[in-house]
C-alpha cells in the first residue's frame, strides 16, 4: 500500500495537538539471507506501509490473525527496533530522528506490557527493586522519596507495601501482570503500549486488569495501544481500533462503527466469530479459507484476495486504497471504490457457515492459537487478606 493510500486516516493528524502519537507509512522488512555469502535473497515484510494516530488519553487497538505484523507495529513505534521506511511521531517529535541521548530521555515516557511478565521480571530481584529500578535511574522522584513513591504506585496497581520484599515466582500470572504495569506506571509514562497483556491470564483476571488498565488511564490521563487477538476484549477497552492484514492496515474507526458495521471483508469474517451470549441468535460464522500467505511473498494486488468471498478481477492485480466510506470510518477494499464496477465478481475463496451461538467453537479458532499456558483461575486478588502476613510466608501464590 503505498504513502498516499494510507494517508486518509491521518489526513492533517500531525497539526492536531490532540494526537499523542502519528505514525506514517510505517514499513518494517526483516531481511532474508542466504546460507552461503549471507546474502540478502528477500524480505519479510512484517509492517508493510501502516498509518493511524492515537489522541491523547484514548486507546486504539490493534487486531488481526497471528503473524500480521500487530508486535513488530508496535516495537517499531517504540524504536525497540529500526525501521524500514515511515515516520512516528510522539507528541510533535519524530522518534527515528532523536539522538541516543534523546531518546533515553524519551524512554520514561513511553512504556510497553507483555503478554507473559514472568519472562519480563528478573526473577533475583524483589518487587521493590524491580519497580525501583529504572525510578532511580531517570530520576523520576527525589532520592528520599523512592521508597513511598513505589509504594504509592503499588497501591494504585492492586499490589500492597509488603509485596515490596517478594520474588517473581511468589505471584500468580495476574499479579506479575500488575507488578509489570507498576514497574511501567512509575515512570510516569504518557504511553504504554500493552502487547496481548491479558492474553495469557485466565478470564475472571483478564477483566481485573483491563479493569485496572482503565482506572489508572482515567486517573493519569494515559493513552494506550492496545494489541490482542481477542475482540471481545479489545471492544471493551479500546475507543479505535485498527484491523491488520499481512502488514497492513485494512480497516480503521471508532470501536462502536467499527464492531456494529464492518466493512473490510477480510474484519466481518474475524467479527463473526465472536460469540453472542444468546442461544437463540443464529449466528453467520464466515469460515476464512487457507492460511495466512508469507508475508515474505505476499499475494499482488489486494493481499487478502486469496482468501476473500468477494474478491473481484481488479483485487488479483490493484491494491486497494484506504478510503473514508463514512465519516471516520476507513477500509482498504475495491469493493467502496464508488467508480468501480463491481459486477464481475469472481473466486469462491470462502464459505458461510451457520451455527446456533451456543454451539460455536472457540471464538479464537478463526483468530490465531497463540494464547500460550493459560493461567489458572485459583489466582487471589493482592489484596488477599490471607495473604496479609507482613512478608514471612514465602509459599507460591497460585
Ligand atoms: N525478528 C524477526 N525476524 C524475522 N521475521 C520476523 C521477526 N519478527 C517478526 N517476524 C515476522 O514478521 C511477521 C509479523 O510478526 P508479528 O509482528 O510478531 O505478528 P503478530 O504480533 O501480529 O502475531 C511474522 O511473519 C513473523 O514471523
Ligand atoms: S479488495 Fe477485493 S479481494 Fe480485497 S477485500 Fe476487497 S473485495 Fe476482497
Ligand atoms: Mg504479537
Amino acid at each position: 500500500m503505498s504513502e498516499v493510500k494510507e494517508q486518509g486516516v491521518i489526513a492533517g493528524a500531525e497539526n492536531d495537538s490532540e494526537n499523542l502519537l502519528v505514525v506514517r507509512n510505517l514499513k518494517k522488512y526483516f531481511p532474508i539471507k542466504s546460507s552461503f555469502f549471507k546474502m540478502t535473497v528477500g524480505n519479510v515484510k512484517a509492517v508493510d506501509g501502516v498509518s493511524f494516530s492515537i489522541k491523547r488519553g484514548t486507546t486504539m487497538g490493534l487486531v488481526g490473525e497471528s503473524g500480521c505484523g500487530k508486535s513488530t507495529t508496535g516495537r517499531t513505534i517504540l524504536r525497540l527496533q529500526e525501521k524500514t521506511e515511515g515516520e512516528v511521531i510522539f507528541d510533535g517529535q519524530d522518534i527515528f530522528k532523536l539522538s541516543k541521548e534523546e531518546l533515553r530521555k524519551l524512554r520514561p515516557r513511553i512504556q510497553i506490557i507483555f503478554q507473559d511478565p514472568y519472562s519480563s521480571l528478573s526473577p533475583r530481584l524483589p518487587i521493590g527493586e524491580i519497580i525501583g529500578e529504572a525510578v532511580r535511574e531517570h530520576n523520576i522522584v527525589p532520592k528520599e522519596e523512592i521508597d513511598d513513591y513505589i509504594t504509592r504506585v503499588m497501591e494504585a496497581c492492586g499490589l500492597q507495601e509488603w509485596h515490596k520484599n517478594r520474588y517473581p515466582h511468589e505471584f500468580s500470572g495476574g499479579q506479575r501482570q500488575r507488578i509489570c504495569i507498576a514497574r511501567a506506571l512509575a515512570l510516569n509514562p504518557e504511553f504504554i503500549l500493552c502487547d496481548e497483556p491479558v492474553s495469557a491470564l485466565d478470564v475472571s483476571i483478564q477483566a481485573q486488569i483491563i479493569n485496572l488498565l482503565r482506572d489508572l488511564q482515567k486517573q493519569f490521563g494515559l493513552t494506550y495501544l492496545f494489541i490482542s487477538h481477542d475482540l471481545s476484549v479489545v471492544e471493551h477497552i479500546s475507543d479505535t481500533v485498527g484491523v491488520m492484514y499481512l502488514g497492513n492496515m485494512v480497516e480503521y474507526s471508532e470501536t462502536e462503527k467499527i464492531y456494529s458495521k464492518p466493512l473490510h471483508p477480510y474484519t466481518m469474517a474475524l467479527f463473526s466469530a465472536i460469540p453472542v451470549p444468546d442461544p437463540d441468535y443464529k449466528m453467520n460464522r464466515i469460515v476464512l479459507q487457507g492460511s495466512i500467505p508469507s508475508p515474505a511473498n505476499p499475494p499482488s494486488g489486494c493481499k487478502f484476495h486469496t482468501r476473500c468471498e468477494k474478491c473481484m478481477e481488479i483485487c488479483k492485480t490493484v491494491s486497494p486504497e484506504m478510503r473514508e466510506v463514512e465519516p471516520g470510518h476507513f477500509c482498504a477494499c475495491h469493493l467502496y471504490d464508488p467508480d468501480l464496477d463491481k459486477t464481475a465478481t469472481s473466486a469462491d475463496t470462502a464459505k458461510t457457515e451457520e451455527k446456533p451461538a451456543d454451539k460455536t467453537p472457540d471464538k479464537e479458532i478463526a483468530i490465531e492459537k497463540e494464547t500460550a499456558g493459560k493461567e489458572s483461575a485459583k489466582e487471589k486478588p493482592a489484596d488477599d487478606p490471607s495473604k496479609k502476613d507482613n512478608g514471612k510466608s514465602k509459599g507460591k501464590k497460585k
